[in-house]
């Protein structure tokens, strides 16, 4: 059994988190543990098929499920409905019943679409989530948000959908391209700063280890950082409220990644530059110590991650992108600002010439 579980409280619908480093030797028991339905649907893309299928199929073989794989298109420009049909169909085709689950082994991308086709297909089957990015291990598997995007805007189409299980295999991180391992790292350091100064400090001193891939350096991060993102997520299931403090460094980070087209930056990096900038605006309300927007700003530029806006930017576009979210939200501009390392506020009254003027700083 993997060596840490974790549990995402949500009443009924309460699924465990299972992380290790011993490989997917232990997927299927887990899941027959689980559930009774015997046919599985594995759902992967292209890459990440020729790295884990094998294992993971046969795991699932091994416990008495009758599995059969579909592979998608690589790459977030496929996180469409197109996709999601092509689910749909193989399903349909396949005699899946509603008493099938579905694997989702991948990335966000995969994880996303492959729970968007369980939360819909013949009104809802199981799912469970086999990240294999850091990003998806910290983040995306956890908290039931699947969904595809539109022509008009990301993420636009989806449901919330629990799955029955997360199995956490940390080794497939060592397959992992560096920019894909940085960019996931984004959101640890977000965990840190919103919740956890013991993380943050840990991603401080044991940044060699980390990027190294060490195993149980490794674990130790994904497991803090699941543990946050679960205990906001059962605090606050559909995001009314606490769950915005997830929003860490995504104000600012969301209008460069829409600005730049989403192609010069991993959404990870964008977040890096995007908490660098509500750090100096929490730095200069007079909210946020100067010594800790240093730590800050020195552990994100540590991690290989960026911590300046592209000059080409400019600072009026980026204000009116961030009106015009604003108006789609029908609400104010808010900011989630640190007070210190470990504890942040969501605050909504930023005064335009600070987000200028920290906008300004930071373009290069
Ligand atoms: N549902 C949520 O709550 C939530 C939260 C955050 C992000 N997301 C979504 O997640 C998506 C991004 O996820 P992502 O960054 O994992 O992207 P991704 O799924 O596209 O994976 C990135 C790349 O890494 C490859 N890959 C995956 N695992 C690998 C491995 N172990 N070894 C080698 N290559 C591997 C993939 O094939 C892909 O090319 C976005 O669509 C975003 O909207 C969802
Ligand atoms: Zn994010």
């Amino acid at each position: 059994m993997p060596s840490e579980i974790l549990s995402v409280e949500l009443g009924e619908r309460t699924y465990p988190i299972l992380i290790g480093h011993e490989g997917f030797p232990a997927l299927g028991k887990a899941l027959a543990e689980r559930t009774r339905f015997e046919r599985i649907l594995v759902v992967s893309d292209g890459r990440v098929n020729k790295l884990y299928s094998e294992p993971v199929v046969a795991s699932l073989t091994d416990a008495g499920f009758l599995v059969e794989s579909l592979v998608i298109p690589e790459g977030e420009t496929f996180k469409t409905l197109d996709t999601c049909m092509s689910i749909y169909t193989f399903l349909l085709a396949n005699n899946f019943s509603r008493e099938s689950v579905v694997v989702a082994l991948g990335g966000g991308v995969v994880g996303d679409i492959a729970g968007f086709a369980a939360a819909t297909y013949m009104r809802g089957v199981p799912y469970v989530q086999v990240p294999t990015t850091l990003l998806a291990m910290v983040d995306s598997s956890v908290g039931g948000k699947t969904g595809v995007n539109h022509p008009l805007g990301k993420n636009m189409i989806g449901a919330f959908h629990q799955p029955l299980l997360v199995f956490i295999n940390i080794t497939a991180l060592d397959s992992l391209p560096p920019v894909e391992f940085r960019a996931g790292f984004a959101e640890v350091i977000k965990y840190g700063v919103i919740r956890d100064p013991a993380l943050f400090e840990f991603c401080e001193t044991q940044n060699e280890s980390l990027f190294a891939l060490d195993a149980v350096a490794l674990q130790h991060v994904v497991k803090t950082s699941c543990a946050i993102k679960a205990a906001v997520v059962s605090a606050d299931e559909r995001e009314s409220g606490l769950r915005a403090i997830l929003n860490f460094g995504h104000t600012v980070g969301h209008v460069i990644e829409t600005l730049t087209n989403y192609a010069l930056f991993k959404h990870g990096e964008a977040v890096a530059i995007g908490m660098v900038a509500a750090g100096r605006i929490a730095q200069k309300m007079g909210r946020f110590p100067a010594d800790q927007q240093q730590r800050l700003e020195a552990l994100i530029e540590r991690s290989g991650l960026p911590v300046r806006i592209p000059k080409r930017l400019e600072t009026e576009d980026m204000l009116e992108r961030m009106r015009k979210d604003k108006k789609v939200s029908r609400g104010q501009l808010r900011f989630v600002l640190p007070d210190a390392i470990g504890r942040v506020s969501v605050v909504s009254d930023v005064p335009p010439m600070v987000l200028r003027d920290v906008l300004d700083s930071l373009r290069q």
